[in-house]
């Protein structure tokens, strides 16, 4: 086992913040894990499981062992006629992931495409984007609980998937390492191009057939037209969810803006906590080392030499003025460390 002590964590977080691990171990199959969780000296302190850190605000040092998922592989399980099912390291990039069911013309999660982070963290927040959800694809997956050490299944009804939530953000948080997935992918052609901005992309071109490939070429233009690259602006992509609200107080808010945005999906309707902040002229906002990204006022960005305390006083100050003015509590999508 090859312990590091006192890691800085600064290539380990996409928000570029300072922060020191007091212990890291790169773990690459479940016996790391195990043998690590068997280990005396490590028994009292708090385990930290990292994955490509890129929905992560660190705050302060993390006292204890941080345990970086570099768990590999993706490897078909299963084939029928119709589809294919997937097993995945959750140690692999989660958009390398994406590529390669393209690659193989596979359906389901191309919509996905360019999500910055591991695909294990990819089911702890049910990742989402133009329209599709990772649960959408999801068949089970495997880990190791860190208190028993012992393996354990769970089947997509026991992960409790919401919008950005499972069981893992609630009574399972930080109490389970997850060391593999699978995904039931289509081989028959199935395109999902509803979503507005996606379908707006598509219309004003001469794409004659929608393929995998194409959305995932589509997807990537429009994240890079309007979310930061993280490898050159620190930032952690959406810094906050997108605001659950009742019929009521869309009604309160269309009152005074008739033209506000909405999504309703059966008894949900989730409004654009983007379109909040912008309302409240945070957009393009700079602070001295942190401010909200120009292009999306949903992002945080480190403008330089941002601490995480720096960039978490700046979203307090932006949750408090949306309440203020709108009466609506947004909550952050990024885990706060
Ligand atoms: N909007 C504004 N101002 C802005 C940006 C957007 O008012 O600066 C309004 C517009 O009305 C726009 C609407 O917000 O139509 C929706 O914007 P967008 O399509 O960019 O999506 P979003 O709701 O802001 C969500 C996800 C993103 C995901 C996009 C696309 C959450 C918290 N975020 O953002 O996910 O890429 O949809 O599907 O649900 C992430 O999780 O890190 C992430 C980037």
């Amino acid at each position: 086992m090859n312990i590091l002590n006192s890691k800085s964590l600064i290539n380990h977080n996409t928000f570029k913040v300072h922060a020191n691990a007091k212990f890291f171990l790169n773990v690459k199959n479940e016996n790391d894990i195990i043998e690590l969780l068997k280990e005396k000296k490590f028994k009292t302190y708090k385990k930290f499981i990292l994955g490509g850190g890129s929905n992560i605000l660190f705050t302060k040092n993390i006292n204890g062992v941080v345990i970086h998922n570099q768990i590999k592989g993706i490897n078909i399980k299963k084939e029928t006629e119709k589809e294919t099912t997937i097993e995945i390291g959750a140690g692999e990039i989660w958009d390398n992931v994406v590529q390669w069911s393209v690659e193989n013309n596979l359906y389901g999660i191309e919509n996905l495409s360019l999500i910055p982070g591991y695909a294990g963290a990819a089911p702890i927040q049910n990742i989402g984007a133009y329209g599709a959800e990772l649960k959408d694809v999801f068949l089970e997956l495997e880990g190791i609980n860190l208190d028993t050490i012992k393996k354990n299944k769970f089947t997509k009804a026991d992960c409790q998937f919401g919008y950005r939530n499972s069981i893992f953000k609630k009574k399972m948080k930080g109490k389970f390492i997850i060391t593999k997935l699978q995904l039931v992918l289509s081989k028959k052609k199935k395109v999902n191009i509803l979503y507005k901005g996606l379908h707006e992309a598509f219309k004003n071109t001469n794409i004659k057939e929608v393929t995998c490939k194409k959305i995932r070429e589509k997807v990537i233009e429009i994240r890079r037209n309007k979310l930061p690259d993280p490898k050159k602006i620190g930032n952690a992509g959406s810094f906050f969810k997108n605001p659950i609200i009742s019929e009521r107080t869309l009604y309160r808010l269309q009152t005074k803006h008739p033209k506000v945005p909405f999504f309703q999906e059966k008894e949900e309707i989730k409004i654009p906590a983007a379109w909040l902040i912008e309302k409240c002229k945070w957009k393009g906002h700079t602070e001295k080392t942190c401010g909200v990204y120009n292009k999306h006022s949903l992002i945080l960005i480190n403008r330089g030499d941002a601490t995480g305390k720096e960039i978490l006083a700046l979203a307090n100050k932006i949750k408090k003025d949306i309440y203020e003015n709108f009466n609506i509590q947004l909550e952050e999508e990024v885990n706060i460390s």
